[in-house]
């Protein structure tokens, strides 16, 4: 055989405030021709769509329209699950174009006790729908043929959601793209027109455009279920899937409420601190989850024309949820935070308050304007305590 030996560099991340650049945000209320934008109307006909535009083209890649018909197929229900206190539907979401199947295997949980239809939490989970739950039941999703079964039991505090009043829905991300590179062929990219084989065009979506699609596809499912109230849906995403969840809310104004749990580089850090994980980095190591045109920012981050702040602006006047830990400098707490703050702008633009301060707070404190945060001790993860504070700030919006 031929070995082709790929020597990466290895770039040490830089985790020292004082080395971070000095750098200017792109203005989010001037348009690219240089107009203030001083209305909402001016931000939703003019500003809104550039950015959009730029994110779509530069970054995570066109969302393709081709057709394709959805089916729904209940495979379980369970109206006593929980010991009565949820009930438990299981069901199989099918894609076609004719040509190409794909799908996407959904567990719901929704509370027994509210009456009419619930306000309900999706997120993805990463290593199928039966690392959520210990309940035999639950179907190993696509490409999950190892039993995890329970893995994943302590980040997803099902009994707690219900017992608040909500819903709470998965799927297994690998069910859309498996997250590795080149799986393009078997993700759902032939559905809506990408033919295998044929080299990528700069601006071609790839694994987090295809993720935040098949979340539009859980909310398409929503809209259809007498019990769920497709109008308060709080769409969480964990570090990757946060990415993918701002990306799906800021395209998807359906989505009531986006939580980006620790989403870091690509998602609601800035890109133009360069502190822990950068675009050099990310696109090296994971070069199928962004548009190939992002690349070109690579070391290159004072030429990027957005940063993140504008793609957390696209989710106003929605309420907006970021998350940080504290021993996750990878993802860069400071400029997760920052993102979040300036993208008060536009929220303000609503007559919303944003963050109140660019200092962040205290450790374990959250702040709960229109737009939330935290930023919380402890490592990458997803906690009860961030749970407790995205219920808490669900109930503030959305009850
Ligand atoms: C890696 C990656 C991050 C990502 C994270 C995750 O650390 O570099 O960008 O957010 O995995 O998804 O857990």
């Amino acid at each position: 055989g031929i070995f082709i030996s790929m020597v990466a560099q290895r770039i040490e991340p830089n985790y020292d405030e004082s080395k971070v650049p000095v750098y200017e945000l792109p203005p989010l209320l001037v348009s690219a021709k240089g107009k203030q934008i001083k209305s909402i109307k001016q931000w939703e006909s003019i500003r809104r769509p550039e950015i959009l535009e730029m994110f779509s083209s530069q970054m995570f890649g066109k969302t393709p329209v081709s057709p394709f018909t959805t089916s729904y197929e209940v495979v379980s229900e369970d109206a006593n699950a929980l010991d009565g206190k949820a009930t438990c539907k299981q069901l199989r979401i099918s894609f076609s174009n004719g040509n190409t199947e794909r799908s996407m295997l959904m567990l719901i949980y929704l509370p027994n006790h509210i009456k009419g239809k619930v306000p309900l939490f999706f997120a993805y989970n990463f290593d199928g729908n039966q690392t959520v739950s210990s309940d035999p039941g639950i179907l190993f999703s696509n490409h999950t043929s190892e039993n995890k079964r329970g893995l994943k039991v302590r980040r997803w505090p099902i009994e707690m959601i219900i017992s608040k009043g909500y819903g709470v829905a998965t799927a297994c991300y690998h069910d859309i793209f498996y997250d590795e590179k080149d799986k393009h062929a078997e993700s759902i990219l032939p559905l809506l027109g990408y033919n295998p084989g044929q080299p990528l065009e700069g601006d071609s979506w790839q694994a987090i455009g295809a993720w935040a699609w098949g979340m539009s596809r859980a909310m398409d499912y929503f809209e259809t279920d007498s019990r769920i109230d497709a109008k308060r849906i709080a769409l969480m995403g964990h570090s990757r899937h946060g990415k993918a969840a701002l990306w799906a809310g800021a395209q998807d104004q359906r989505f009531a409420i986006v939580i980006s749990n620790e989403s870091g580089c690509g998602g609601a850090a800035l890109s133009k601190r360069a502190y822990g994980e950068t675009v050099a980095v990310i696109t090296n190591s994971f070069p199928h989850w962004f548009c190939p045109n992002f690349s070109r920012f690579a070391n290159n981050e004072q030429s990027l024309p957005f940063d993140q702040h504008e793609l957390i602006a696209l989710i106003a006047p929605r309420p907006v949820y970021v998350a940080s830990a504290v021993d996750d400098r990878w993802a860069d707490p400071k400029g997760e935070y920052l993102s979040a703050f300036h993208a008060g702008e536009v929220y303000r633009l609503y007559g919303y308050d944003g963050l109140p301060s660019e200092e962040m707070p205290a450790l374990n404190t959250p702040v709960i304007s229109r737009v939330g945060y935290h930023i919380r001790t402890g490592v990458h993860d997803v906690t009860d305590f961030d749970w407790q504070c995205y219920l808490n700030f669900a109930d503030k919006w959305m009850k």
